[in-house]
């Protein structure tokens, strides 16, 4: 197997860092974010085909302004600047860097100049966008200028023999029309990478770095039935079969069919040594009588801690400990996080202390989440295991507002259904980025047949977001909605109204407690 070209990407703080390496890998090429005082010596040894300096908020006129060892551009490895990496290139190297007489931001027409490696393929003038402050007004020596917009005189600048290359404006966001092209040249043409990088290449490295890895170990994994942890897991057990422990804990709070299908897909798709404990007792338990949202928060992070250890301890030490952290979980602008930090399990209170393990093992610790999804169907996980939406920790019991009872978990999680069935039949499934019901506790009165009635009304949360830092609600067609109302009133007992939440968040939060 060919050794996987990497191309490196220096991190000086910028909003747009990760859509760098979001765009590098949609040309199948594998790339990293490091942060930008990473020694060379660290650089050098990830053998780069490339690296790339982000942009960053900093001037590099200020005296303590984030910078590199020139040496970098001494490396025989292709650089690519881009915005403050252009800035620092330039200013390093011999050019000059001057603050603009304004502030340049937004849409820009620039002239290209096609002929030169990096622009090659793209339109004359291209729309690309800017968003800084300094600009350079001299290259240093032995650059030229590849491209010229009316207020910069520098929005691309070349030195071919020396392999480096940079833009003033930003090629990674979708308003640079062919930014693309321009990312694909460095990546492609100048640093010379193959573009095989795809997830059907990743998952044959990741199964036989995993083997070498653990060898003949024991590998224990905490699996919440999410994405990451599934994935994580059919990944690991491609890799060592039923040396993988998976532990799945059943609190009573999932949805309908959720814990059928783990247990189905973890004992005949992909065999592993699963322990799938049947919590629902202890949990409904534990949350009796609780009303305070952040009490029933705590007491079911407190209790899936307890149920892990008891579980862990039957299993006794472990070689390695798995878990589904991803990218975003590790990438912070600016910086990388510790490696060694644990995430929270299942984000509801954390694993027991005394956990026996030797080392950590995050398989998916370098992808994006639709990258993880693409390596969960590369695996055969069934499609709604691997399209999942997010779901929390605490589960339905946070969708019942007040106390929790047997039959209000009934209520959830049958209405639960019926909404993912008819927003997956009208097809939104895949752009309605979060949909749940949720028991509000109020009662109303309404009338059905001849009778009054005085039931629970229930809500239909829906959501579109990027980040679930922010969301706004979806806007469901009428008659989806009208279709779900109808089936729920019909088909789940104790329910009399339904109302849609219209809230964004903020002010509102995506769940109710
Ligand atoms: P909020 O309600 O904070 O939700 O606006 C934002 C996103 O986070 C999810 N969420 C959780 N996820 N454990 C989780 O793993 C939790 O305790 C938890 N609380 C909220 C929520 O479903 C939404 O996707």
């Amino acid at each position: 197997m060919q050794e996987v070209q990497r191309i490196v990407i220096l991190d000086f703080g910028a909003q747009y860092t990760q859509l760098i390496a979001r765009r590098i890998r949609e040309a199948n090429v594998f790339c990293e974010v490091v942060p930008y005082d990473t020694s060379l010596s660290d650089i050098r040894a990830r053998r780069p085909a490339g690296i790339i300096l982000s942009g960053g908020p900093s001037s590099v006129l200020d005296a303590d302004a984030p910078t590199v060892d020139p040496a970098l551009y001494n490396l025989g490895v292709p650089v690519l600047g881009i915005c403050y990496g252009m800035q620092l290139t330039a200013h390093l190297l011999g050019g000059r860097v001057e603050r603009a007489a304004q502030r340049e931001y937004g849409r820009v027409r620039v002239e290209m100049d096609v002929n030169s490696r990096l622009l090659h393929g793209v339109s004359p003038a291209s729309q690309c966008w800017m968003s800084h402050t300094y600009h350079v007004t001299q290259a240093p020596a032995g650059f030229k200028s590849i491209a010229h917009s009316d207020n910069c005189a520098f929005c691309a600048m070349e030195n071919t023999q020396r392999g480096i290359y940079c833009v003033q404006f930003h090629p990674e966001v979708t308003h640079s029309e062919e930014g693309q092209q321009v990312l694909r040249n460095f990546a492609l043409n100048i640093c010379g990478c193959r573009g095989d990088w795809t997830m059907a290449a990743f998952v044959q490295d990741a199964v036989k770095s995993i083997r070498e890895r653990v060898g003949d170990g024991r590998v224990l994994l905490g699996l919440s039935g999410g994405v990451d942890s599934s994935v994580a897991a059919a990944l690991i057990q491609r890799a060592i079969g039923e040396r993988l422990t998976c532990v799945y804990v059943d609190h009573g709070f999932m949805r309908k069919g959720e814990t059928e299908q783990v247990v189905d897909v973890f004992t005949r798709l992909f065999p592993v040594s699963l322990v799938a404990v049947d919590a629902r007792a202890r949990f409904l338990k534990q949350v009796e009588g609780i009303t305070d949202p952040e009490q029933k928060r705590k007491r079911i992070g407190a209790e899936f801690v307890a149920v892990f250890a008891d579980e862990a301890a039957k299993i006794g030490a472990v070689d390695f400990l798995a878990q589904g952290t991803i990218y975003p979980d590790v990438i912070e602008s600016g910086s990388v996080k510790g490696s060694a930090v644990i995430k929270s399990h299942h984000n509801v209170g954390g694993l027991p202390k005394d956990l026996q393990f030797k080392a950590l093992l995050e398989p998916l610790r370098m992808l994006f989440k639709d990258e993880v999804r693409k390596v969960g169907e590369e695996l055969g996980l069934p499609s709604d295991m691997v399209w999942r939406q997010p779901f929390p920790g605490p589960g339905l019991a946070i969708r019942i507002i007040g106390d929790i009872t047997q039959e209000k978990l009934e209520i959830v999680r049958e209405s639960d259904a019926i909404l993912r069935e008819e927003v997956a039949l009208a097809g939104l499934d895949r752009s309605v980025n979060q949909y749940f019901t949720v028991l509000t506790g109020i009662r109303s009165v309404g009338v059905m047949g001849d009778e009054r009635t005085y039931d629970y009304t229930l809500a239909i949360r829906a959501v579109t977001t990027d980040d679930f830092m922010t969301v706004d609600w979806a806007r469901l067609p009428h008659e989806l909605l009208a279709r779900v109302s109808a089936r729920i009133v019909n088909e789940v007992a104790h329910v009399n109204r339904v109302v849609f939440d219209i809230t964004t968040k903020p002010p509102a939060s995506v769940e109710w407690e």
